[in-house]
Formats: C-alpha cells, sequence, structure tokens
C-alpha cells in the first residue's frame, strides 16, 4: 500500500483556508493512507488559550473532519490528521483523527505536551490506540497513532507496537533537529513502519519565532528512510509498505524482539 506525507506550512488561525490549501496540495495524490501535520488546521504557537479555544473544534462534528471524510470517500484512503479539539465539557486537546472512507473512526489526544502547549491544552487522556483500517484494495492493517514530541519517549511508539500497529502514524510540527535522525531507530527497535508529516515555515508569538523543520520521512521496520521531505518547502513524498512485513518479530532463531522483553528489569515507574 502506499504511504503519503503532505508537508506544508498552515496560516495561523486560518482553519478554512488551511483546508482549501490541503485540499488543492492533495489533488492527485494517490494513496492508502494520508498523514497531515499536527494542527494542520490551525496553526501550532497560540498567542493565548483563547486563541487555542477559537480554533479548537468539536470530533467528529467540526469542519476538519467534515472536510477530511469527504476527502478519504473520494480517494479511498485513510486520513490521519492533527488538529485542535474541544472535548463536549470544555477541555482543550492537542489531537489528531483517524477518519477512514467510512468517516471518522476514532481520536489519539497528545500525550506529551511540548513547551507552551502546556499552557493551552491538557496531557491526553487516552493512551496509545491502535486501530484496524484497510487499504484501497480492502487488505486490514494496524495503524498507531502519536503526536509530535511523542518521539521523545520510547515508551510511546513501544506502546504502539506492542499493541499491535503495524504503522504508526506521526502528525508533527518539530522545531528541534533531533527527530528525522531519530524515527529511523524508533522504527527499528520496534519493527514497525513510521509516517511522520511534519511542517515548514515559522510562527511568531511576540519576540520568539518558532522555525519548523520540514523533514518529513518515512521509516521501515529494519530502520531505512523510504522516503524523506525537504526542510522548507511545501511537498507530498510518499512510499510503498507492506505492513504485513512488520510483523515478523522474530530476530534471530534464537530472539524475538518483544518476547526477549524483560519488563521484570527494567524498573520502569
Ligand atoms: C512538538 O511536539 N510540536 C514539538
Amino acid at each position: 500500500m502506499r504511504v503519503a506525507l503532505l508537508q506544508f506550512s498552515p496560516e495561523y488561525l486560518q482553519t478554512e483556508r488551511n483546508l482549501d490549501t490541503v485540499e488543492r496540495l492533495l489533488d492527485g495524490v494517490d494513496a492508502d493512507l494520508v498523514v497531515l501535520p499536527e494542527l494542520f488546521s490551525s496553526g501550532y504557537f497560540f498567542r493565548s488559550t483563547e486563541d487555542a479555544r477559537t480554533a479548537a473544534e468539536s470530533i467528529p462534528d467540526g469542519p476538519s473532519v467534515e472536510r477530511l471524510a469527504k476527502w478519504a470517500k473520494s480517494s479511498g484512503a485513510t486520513y490521519v490528521a492533527g488538529l485542535p479539539e474541544q472535548a463536549e465539557d470544555g477541555r482543550l486537546f492537542n489531537s489528531a483523527v483517524v477518519v477512514t472512507p467510512r468517516g471518522w473512526l476514532g481520536t489519539y489526544r497528545k500525550t506529551h505536551l511540548f513547551y507552551e502547549e502546556k499552557l493551552h491544552f491538557l496531557p491526553g487522556d487516552m493512551g496509545f490506540p491502535v486501530f484496524t483500517v484497510t487499504d484501497c484494495a480492502g487488505n486490514a492493517y494496524r495503524l498507531g497513532v502519536m503526536i509530535c514530541f511523542d518521539w521523545y519517549f520510547p515508551e510511546a511508539a513501544r506502546s504502539l507496537a506492542l499493541s499491535g500497529a503495524d504503522v504508526i502514524a506521526h502528525p508533527s510540527n518539530l522545531v528541534r533537529p533531533d527527530c528525522p535522525r531519530s524515527m529511523p531507530i524508533r522504527a527499528l527497535e520496534n519493527h514497525v513502519f513510521t509516517a511522520t508529516a511534519n511542517r515548514v515555515g515559522t510562527e511568531t508569538k511576540g519576540e520568539e519565532t518558532l522555525y519548523f523543520i520540514g523533514q518529513s520521512l518515512i521509516c521501515d521496520p529494519n530502520g531505512h528512510v523510504l522516503a524523506t521531505a525537504s526542510m522548507t518547502e511545501t511537498e507530498v513524498v510518499s512510499a510503498e509498505v507492506d505492513p504485513k512485513s512488520a510483523r515478523d518479530r522474530q530476530l534471530t532463531a534464537h530472539n524475538h524482539l518483544f518476547e526477549d522483553r524483560r519488563p521484570d528489569h527494567y524498573g520502569l515507574g
């Protein structure tokens, strides 16, 4: 199946414009799974919680999920995309949705909040969910979701892999330089495909500017980079992946990646 990442520069608080931009950029893209960046519809560097609340959407009733569902239905692809969520009780989360041709399937709320996200959002309260989806040919695979800074905590990708993920979709707004060289290791150590869709451009709040580093990338279960984007350009990159090839975690005749784990000895809190 084909995995595509869209890397672009969302405009701050311009949801409708961002949705129109993505619709244009994805026109003609042929893929089974499309991953968009974190907070793709709203922009990232909120100047106030009021701004975050203005941009936040109900899920699944908001404009972004509505548009994602339209794209998924017309293309046959599954979409994973990040957006600010306002829960029914008013709480705000930095979330990602999984939307298939049949509509909204589920939501992940970012567990590890980065920098000033902590001023506006609550940390996720739903663990690391894995969804069963199908490619355009009807083959089922297991899709895990994590968001940006979650990559820094190996437990996130590990949790998804232990829950059976074949592919980890990773909407991102990366500003630190380390993730692109770390994702191949997340993929290798969990024997899973990873698909990191980052953004480009800058956002400024007062005196401070964030520079987003692009370099969206797709990695295979052996830690090889299958596709990568530039540091600065709007682009779609894609790669062919076989989710079944992630499932055999037998490393040698005597070693299994998961069965050889010694959790009793790790002392993890
Ligand atoms: C990040 O988590 N957006 C760096």
